[in-house]
């Protein structure tokens, strides 16, 4: 590819998605790009550029950074975001928010729908104890594809056996041909809407619980900050966010503070407590915390 090209795909990507494209990933632009070329009658990625500089049509601009996102997601991805949400979080806010009985959560960038699915089956699983509770998870993501995929909720083999437990298979999924479908009182649990993390993240609302996960790898330094203080404007006081394992706030913003002992689970920095993990309530020797044990040893 030619130099000037690969450079204006990189200013493209960049500006659009806040995805960082080195010199050495250039061959990822050729085999994500051809598809996109093809799509739209071109001969190949020097037509394609040669386009995108003279039409500046809106809907290749799109495609162009859709088919360079990386979409790669599984259930349960990495258990212990999950267990934490399970076993400290989730209780922690039935605690806190037992008057309102509100709980907003986050999946900012949520790919095919495993991850918000998980966490709706999380909360599924907490069954009783939820009743009445009005529970809000509001999944976005910059691609309109992937999230045509999330809606659907329709899964192949090879991705249910990728984490999910075989309970919540048998539960939560219904098999039609090859394919798995969820259950639709775990799907109606998620709200899906396409949304840049560039943009404003304000009209999102306020949330308690933001999974932004394996999304910030893909940003520099600058676009990490500027995103992660975005999201700490919207999470309520007592919030939790939750990274990717090669994902942390430390040397990128001080608006958040890790959770004592919570890989990848942060807290804002200006919430009051030590940075311990437990909620308050859930601590040994309070008495809610037999409600967590139970909670804990299912
Ligand atoms: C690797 S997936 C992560 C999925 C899920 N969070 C997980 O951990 O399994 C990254 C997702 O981020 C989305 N993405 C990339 N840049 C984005 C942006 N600027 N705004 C919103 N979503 C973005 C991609 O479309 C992709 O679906």
């Amino acid at each position: 590819m030619k130099a000037d090209d690969f450079n204006m795909f990189q200013s493209l990507l960049k500006q659009r998605s806040g995805l960082v494209l080195s010199r050495d990933k250039a061959y990822l632009l050729e085999s994500r790009l051809m598809p996109v070329a093809r799509k739209w009658s071109l001969r190949g990625l020097d037509e394609l550029a040669q386009s995108v500089r003279s039409k500046k049509d809106e809907r290749l601009l799109k495609d162009i950074t859709e088919a360079m996102t990386t979409n790669e997601s599984s259930f349960f991805r990495d258990t212990k975001p999950y267990e934490q949400f399970r076993t400290l979080t989730l209780p922690g806010l039935l605690k806190s928010r037992a008057s309102a009985r509100k709980i907003r959560i986050w999946s900012a960038a949520c790919s095919s729908g495993q991850e918000p699915y998980s966490l709706a089956m999380v909360l599924k699983e907490e069954g009783a104890k939820l009743a009445g509770w009005n529970i809000e998870i509001v999944a976005t993501d910059i691609s309109s594809e992937i999230l045509a995929k999330a809606k659907a909720g329709i899964y192949t083999q090879f991705e249910v056996q990728r984490g999910l437990p075989i309970t919540h298979l048998v539960k939560y999924f219904r098999q039609r041909g090859d394919k798995w479908e969820l259950t639709p009182d775990i799907r109606s649990m998620v709200t899906f809407r396409e949304f840049n993390l560039l943009g404003d993240l304000r009209p999102l609302g306020q949330f308690d619980v933001v999974f932004c996960r394996n999304v910030l790898i893909y940003f520099d330094q600058p676009t990490k900050t500027r995103v992660l203080e975005g999201t700490s404007r919207l999470l309520n006081a007592d919030g939790v966010l939750f990274l990717g394992g090669a994902e942390t706030v430390l040397g990128i913003t001080d608006k958040f503070k890790p959770l004592d002992g919570q890989r990848g689970v942060y807290q804002l920095a200006s919430a009051g407590g030590s940075g311990d993990a437990t909620p308050t309530a859930a601590r040994p020797g309070s008495t809610f915390s037999a409600g967590l044990r139970s909670v804990a040893s299912r």
